[in-house]
């Protein structure tokens, strides 16, 4: 076992709080950190760091969590940049465009799939990404949902099943919702860790989407929901009532939704490059963050709604947008990741914690928000996942 020392870090953000200043982000100065090949070993003051096998001096700059970005849907193959340009100039979204990503996703070869796939999972790690969650939900078909799955699973182990995105154009609904709960399932639970719906507006109901996530829960998957990204449908109450890790866009939300968060363990997860690409009105961070409810944002990189592969550019967004606080943006974008997919090995550098961390070309973490679109995340430590398939 290698032990590392990095020290003479500015400003160390640990996000444990029994660490450092006593607040949620648990931030040291003049700090070093101790790390083996996976995990923390050692966070204190400089003065006190202990010899280790090899040293990184980092002069000063500052260290942080990895990202976690919780929801992508970067398995697709095509683009959409037609549908982008015509809502900048007021057209609105619907959805109806994911039917065009699942013809060209299903006419890509598997080679093909995957080269694109890793490359954009490699612009998210390039961005300070360390562990992302990647959804099938382009192909709905028995077999080609687990080609995706199958993708997914070579780029992360945080994969979640998504065949109910929309039902697609040659199904009816029932025969639909009924294929993705029997056969679908069966052949798709075993490639994956999680089950996906999109339960909003033009996409699936309450009820269609309740007996989704019932007919996951059965078959061993843990649960997440789109929802309310499209209107006030009452996605937000079925994720609190099926015990869902997370819900997700949570563009609009009733007080009552929000009170009904607070008191569960369902993380609501913003997604603000959704709404920078579809030109929606920004949800308010504050109003979730006022009441309690444990907030995670991510990039949502999808070709529809969000083509985005850059965490500090999210984080940027929910502080300019959302009104979140430079730290609350970067708590949020690790910790609140890590919630999100029930991760409590990740993002904080506590004892113990994956050693995955960020080292920034700046003295300070509120320079990732500050210089928007800047590489002010110099180096990237993360420890390679244990990944269910090659
Ligand atoms: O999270 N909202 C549903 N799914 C994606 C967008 C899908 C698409 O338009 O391709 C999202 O925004
Ligand atoms: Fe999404």
């Amino acid at each position: 076992m290698t032990t590392r020392l990095i020290r003479s870090i500015g400003e160390l953000t640990t996000n444990d709080p029994s660490l450092g200043d006593g607040t949620a982000l648990g931030r040291l100065r003049d700090a070093a950190m101790v790390v083996d090949e996976s995990r923390v070993l050692w966070v204190g003051p400089q003065s006190r760091a202990p010899d280790c096998d090899e040293v990184i001096d980092v002069d000063g700059a500052a260290v942080t969590p990895g990202f976690v970005d919780c929801h992508t849907h970067l398995v697709f193959a095509g683009e959409r940049s037609d549908e982008f340009e015509a809502r900048m100039s007021g057209a609105t979204y619907d959805g109806g465009g994911i039917a065009r990503t699942v013809a060209a996703t299903r006419a890509a070869s598997t080679s093909d799939l995957r080269t694109v796939s890793h490359a954009r999972a490699a612009a998210l790690r390039r961005s300070g990404v360390t562990t992302l969650e990647v959804k099938s939900g382009y192909d709905l078909t028995v077999e080609g949902e687990a080609r995706l799955l199958d993708v997914a699973a070579s780029i992360t182990d945080e994969v979640t099943f998504l065949g109910a995105h929309v039902v697609p154009p040659e199904f009816d609904r029932d025969a639909y919702v009924d294929l993705v709960c029997g056969a679908m399932m069966e052949r798709c639970a075993p490639l994956a860790r999680w089950a996906d719906v999109f339960c909003d507006r033009g996409a699936f109901s309450v009820d269609e989407s309740r007996a989704v996530l019932g007919a996951a829960a059965a078959a061993g998957l843990e649960l997440r929901v789109h929802a309310q990204q499209l209107g006030l449908t009452g996605g937000v109450a079925l994720a609190v009532e099926v015990g869902a890790a997370s819900v997700d866009h949570c563009t609009h939300v009733t007080d009552d939704d929000l009170e009904a968060l607070a008191s569960s363990t369902t993380v609501a997860v913003l997604l603000p490059g959704a709404e920078f690409a579809t030109r929606s009105r920004y949800p308010s961070a504050r109003r979730f963050v006022d009441v309690g409810v444990t907030l995670a944002i991510a990039t949502d990189c999808n070709p529809g709604t969000s083509y985005l592969t850059s965490m500090p550019i999210a984080m940027a967004l929910a502080v300019r947008e959302m009104g979140l606080s430079a730290d609350e943006a970067l708590y949020a974008a690790t910790r609140g990741g890590a919630a999100a997919l029930r991760r409590p090995d990740l993002g904080h550098l506590g004892v113990g914690a994956r050693a995955d961390f960020l080292i920034l070309d700046a003295p300070r973490a509120a320079h990732l928000v500050y210089r928007l679109g800047d590489a002010v995340v110099a180096r990237v430590e993360r420890v390679a996942p244990a990944l269910t398939r090659p």
